[in-house]
């Protein structure tokens, strides 16, 4: 339900995520009249900002982040009007009562659900949100939002839990992977549990394995600090590509619930193959970076970007991995993500077993297996691989051919940013798309014997020149069991 009336706070204020992302967001949904009419954005920052400071800051932003065709001045003018910026220094008790006299200031302060957006370094969550109730603004309407990554292992993950459920409880705490609020994303929900055709052909029967790619080309920029810190496997494999992985893998929930989806992805999490270091050794690949050509252009190497050599991080990443229940047993995941490879495409190719027989022993050409593409970006859509007959007199010649989904052709809309659904997600108290702290704690169980293995192995990650599709080790991860990836085009 939305609210009459909403402070939306955003620790972080000033940082690329809230001036990149949320910001626009919330100013696309101000577009389309959906947030409280009495609803205001204060931005919390280091920055030495007054109120007119950072509306300039934002009004960039969104001439930078938003089409043109959707700034329109009086809602830009509307909008902005909603922001305040409070200059914090953490540790200054008057600039935490500076805090409470903004959220007081108000005529019914009471009546305003009050979301807390930390889009800060997880180390501070906790003590941002022990200070947030010192000063008496967590009521139980209040809600916190959490960035990920949530912690650094998963004791660090309880830890960081631990600090926030003392203030919130775990139906106000909205841990966000924006990957789920993709639209793309939420439609593999609708594909998989809307038609019938797939679900019966959806398991180790007739799937022989499944391929998730998170491709980007851009490096690290100037992000080197934290990234270097994190890594692929944390940075996007522990989160986003897990949460597709348990999109794909999940049994159907009885409805769409607050719980009921995130019970069956805990479910999905808690089956994957635990890896053993031999495992690590075997089915996992690390990459870095190094100098090459992006779009045509030269690009420097991770050290470069980071200003030194001596780091031991990945920035691309590929395994494989299994579901280990009923469903899945046998079919294996293979999973990839990097920085600065050849094309920026996410996509989950789900590759059918071959027919059992052959009919057509004489014919020219083949026939291949089947493979459904879900495109998750940046053109969403889906894409069926079928063998045909080529038309003609002479017998039978056999041809792919794809079944195309566009989603810009056949829905005429704009696609909103995952940020949108999620943000309005919060202001009306829908924790669905958000991570519960049981799936967050299974996906680190599952991932730190991999970053233990990593740690303590001598092997530093391969070298990829940018702009490839990564190290060849990774093409080497399916070649061995006789299979290869399916790159987006083929
Ligand atoms: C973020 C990662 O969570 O996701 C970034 O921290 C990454 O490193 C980004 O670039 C990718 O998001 P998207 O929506 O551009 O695929």
């Amino acid at each position: 339900v939305l609210p009459a009336a909403c402070d939306f706070t955003v620790f972080g204020g000033t940082g690329d995520l809230a001036l990149r992302k949320l910001l626009p967001a919330l100013y696309h949904r101000d577009l389309e009249g959906q947030l409280p009419a009495d609803h205001r954005v204060l931005g919390v920052s280091t920055s030495d900002l007054d109120d007119a400071g950072w509306r300039d800051a934002v009004r960039a932003a969104l001439t930078t982040y938003v089409a043109a065709e959707q700034l329109l001045t009086p809602v830009v003018d509307r909008f902005l009007a909603r922001l305040r910026h409070l200059r914090l220094d953490a540790e200054d008790p008057e600039d935490w009562d500076r805090l409470h006299a903004l959220l007081k200031d108000r005529a019914h302060p009471e009546d305003a659900v009050r979301v807390f957006y930390l889009a800060v370094a997880p180390r501070l969550f906790g003590s941002i949100c022990q200070r947030l109730d010192e000063i008496g603004v967590v009521d139980e309407r209040a809600r916190v939002v959490l960035e990920k990554p949530i912690g650094h292992d998963l004791a660090s993950a309880r830890e960081v839990n631990d600090a926030v459920g003392r203030v919130f409880g775990e139906a106000q705490i909205f841990r966000i992977d924006h990957y789920l609020g993709k639209e793309s994303v939420q439609n593999l929900l609708v594909t998989r549990f809307a038609n019938t055709f797939l679900e019966p052909l959806w398991n180790s029967q007739w799937v022989d394995h499944v391929q998730i790619t998170v491709s980007e080309t851009v490096g690290v920029g100037g992000r080197g600090a934290y990234y270097d810190h994190a890594g692929a496997l944390r940075d996007m494999v522990q989160n986003h590509l897990l949460q597709l992985l348990c999109l794909v893998a999940m049994e159907p929930p009885t409805y769409v619930g607050r719980e009921t989806v995130r019970d069956e992805k805990v479910k999905v999490l808690r089956a994957l193959r635990p890896m053993t270091p031999a495992d690590v050794d075997r089915d996992t690949v690390r990459g870095r970076y190094d100098v090459g050509l992006v779009d045509g252009a030269p690009v420097p190497s991770y050290a470069e970007d980071l200003g030194h050599g001596g780091s031991r991080t990945e920035t691309f990443v590929a395994l494989k991995t299994e579901v280990q229940n009923w469903r899945w047993a046998g079919v294996p995941f293979y999973l990839r993500t990097g920085k600065r490879m050849d094309r920026r495409v996410s996509e989950i190719v789900v590759v059918f077993k071959e027919p059992p027989h052959s009919m057509f022993p004489g014919a020219e050409g083949a026939t291949a297996p089947n493979r459904l593409h879900i495109l998750v970006q940046p053109d969403e859509g889906m894409r069926l691989h079928l063998t045909a007959k080529e038309p003609g007199p002479g017998g039978y010649r056999l041809r792919p051919v794809s079944l195309d989904l566009s989603y810009a052709a056949a829905f005429d809309a704009r696609l909103p940013d995952a940020y949108e659904r999620l943000l309005m997600d919060v202001i009306k108290g829908n924790p669905t798309l958000f991570m519960r702290r049981d799936e967050v704690e299974a996906a680190w169980t599952w991932t730190e014997p991999i970053l233990r293995r990593w740690a303590s192995s001598p092997a530093r990650p391969r070298r990829y020149p940018a702009g490839t599709t990564g190290p060849t080790a990774a093409a080497m991860l399916l070649e061995r069991d006789g299979r290869t990836w399916q790159e987006p085009d083929q």
